[in-house]
């Protein structure tokens, strides 16, 4: 494998210097050796401008078909804040990332665009001198690093994991009818007769949110989305940091390569982390907060 730059280096000192600190929003970053998570809130000006010009090609297409601007102006915060991590983790500016969807419904994955179509999308020729951008020679260096996000509301979850598949989630706590016939169909039996009693109220609302990002987030590091079956995981949210384990084994302890965080993203919303793999997961993540969050 070839190496980026600098090497594939991923820590918060370099997400915090390289690229998140200063921004005109609210940030919080989580991170471990090898993986870190950013979670935006939009404000009424984000996403920055900037994050825009970062979108080209079919993404920008795709993105500009989206009608709501609240939705586009989520998706471009949520690309732009991939490319910052990414661009974090490598070394590589962020422009220097083309998202690819490998096919319909699959995980889609930030790879490293050639220096000729980095120079095209900004207007040039494709000639190896139509861009400023110098982009190393590390083709096929990232291939192990995966990115994830998530949208919901106003907020923005993106994280990244090299070497291991990570997949995140955030939901708006939304107190609908339809929760419970919800809760049946994504919790194995088990889960479901330890849910809280009366279905919408805050506990119930509570535990059903962190079950749900979990799952979602574990079925997103798997690749496979909604496609998947939620009740094929349990969430333990009794254990003093919740866990995930597959189904059937659910006393067995979870197993290495499935690790959950769940992320404090303030009381109105709740979200997840899961990382795949088989080296040992390195949890508890330090956090750290790299600029105020109210
Ligand atoms: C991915 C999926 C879970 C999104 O759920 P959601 O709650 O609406 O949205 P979230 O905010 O959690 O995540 C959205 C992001 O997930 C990412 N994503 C899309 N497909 C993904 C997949 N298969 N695995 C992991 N992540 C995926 C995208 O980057 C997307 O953001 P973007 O559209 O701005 O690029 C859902 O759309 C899905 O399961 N899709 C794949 C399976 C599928 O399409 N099945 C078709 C019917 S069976």
């Amino acid at each position: 494998m070839n190496s980026a730059p600098n090497g594939p280096t991923l820590s918060l000192a370099a997400l915090a210097a390289r690229q998140l600190e200063g921004l005109p929003t609210a940030w919080l970053a989580f991170a471990t050796d090898d993986a870190a998570v950013a979670v935006m809130r939009l404000q009424p000006t984000d996403p920055p401008a900037l994050w825009a010009s970062f979108v080209q090609g079919a993404e920008r297409a795709r993105l500009d078909a989206l009608i709501a601007p609240a939705d586009r102006a989520r998706s471009v915060a949520a690309h732009g804040l991939a490319r910052l991590l990414w661009a974090a983790a490598t070394g590589y500016p962020p422009q220097a990332g083309r998202w690819v969807v490998p096919g319909s419904g699959a995980k889609p994955r930030l790879a490293r665009v050639d220096a000729a179509a980095v120079a095209l999308a900004q207007g040039g020729t494709g000639a190896s001198d139509g861009g400023a951008l110098d982009i190393g020679d590390g083709v096929g260096a990232l291939d192990d690093l995966d990115v994830n996000v998530a949208h919901s509301g106003a907020l923005v979850v993106c994280g990244v994991a090299l070497g291991r598949a990570i997949g995140v989630d955030v939901e708006v706590v939304r107190p609908t009818p339809d929760l419970d016939e919800v809760a049946r169909k994504i919790c194995d039996p088990i889960e479901y007769a330890a849910m809280p009693p009366s279905p919408g109220s805050p506990a119930w609302l509570d535990a059903f949110y962190r079950r749900w990002v979990a799952k979602e987030a574990a079925l997103k590091a798997r690749g496979v989305g909604l496609a998947g079956d939620p009740q094929a995981l349990i969430v333990d949210l009794a254990a003093t940091t919740a866990r995930l384990w597959p189904v059937p084994q659910p006393d067995s302890l979870p197993p290495a390569d499935l690790a959950l965080a769940e992320l404090d993203v303030g009381p109105a919303a709740r979200a997840a982390v899961v990382l795949l793999g088989a080296a040992p997961p390195r949890w508890p993540m330090t956090t750290e907060r790299l600029a105020a969050w109210d």
